[in-house]
């Protein structure tokens, strides 16, 4: 299963609506190429004052296997169950100073953005990515040695997509339901706060 495009109200361009977070994973390696074309692509993200504050770290399973299980054996155990076969970890990391040493507010509002365009990107190649939140940042953070300055927001996971039949039971429905979101007008406001666009 490699597909499962949004059901939206008007047509928006494959890229958006084919974009999805799947948990079948294969356990074929990702090459270099498509590696580096995914953080090519974050690395042209906007971001305020052009400051690009992201900083990703690169947990490759074929390359570096000991540095890939630590950063897996963050992951909650729910996350490392269907991760399992998953042969690249992504980390999304944020510098929250700027080069003056002031809060950057927009830092991790950047490094969202950033890691939208890599899973975008790694969509285009076919590829399969999903964000993760569900990680201890505090032994991510102790793991890595993350500088104090430096907030870890996400691991993304990307890979092949594999047999959704091999998922759990539960995992495998969810994997076959359809993605759902409000509706537009709870999420866009006409000009009023909460006037429905
Ligand atoms: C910041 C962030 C954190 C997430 N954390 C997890 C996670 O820990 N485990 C998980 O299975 N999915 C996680 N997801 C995936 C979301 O559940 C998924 O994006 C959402 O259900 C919408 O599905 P879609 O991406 O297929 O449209 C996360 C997504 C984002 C953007």
């Amino acid at each position: 299963m490699t597909t499962k495009p949004a059901p939206t109200t008007v047509p928006v361009h494959e890229l958006i609506a084919g974009r999805w977070s799947p948990r079948a994973y294969s356990s074929a390696s990702i090459s270099r190429d498509h590696l580096h074309a995914v953080l090519e692509a974050a690395r042209w993200a906007p971001s305020s004052y052009n400051a690009q504050p992201w900083r990703f770290m690169v947990f490759d399973r074929s390359t570096d296997e000991v540095a890939f299980k630590q950063a897996f054996a963050t992951l909650v155990p729910f996350n490392q169950d269907w991760n399992a076969p998953a042969p690249v970890l992504i980390a999304v990391t944020t510098q929250t100073l700027t080069s003056k040493g002031e809060v950057n507010r927009m830092a991790a509002y950047d490094a969202g953005a950033a890691a939208m365009s890599l899973v975008l990107q790694a969509h285009a190649l076919g590829l399969a990515a999903h964000q993760m939140g569900g990680f201890d940042g505090a032994a991510f953070r102790t793991a890595f040695s993350i500088p104090d300055d430096v907030d870890v927001l996400s691991i993304i996971s990307l890979g092949h997509y594999g047999d959704v039949e091999k998922l759990d039971p539960v995992l495998r429905e969810r994997e076959k339901s359809v993605r759902t979101r409000f509706p537009l007008g709870e999420i866009a406001y006409s000009g009023a706060w909460k006037k429905a666009f």
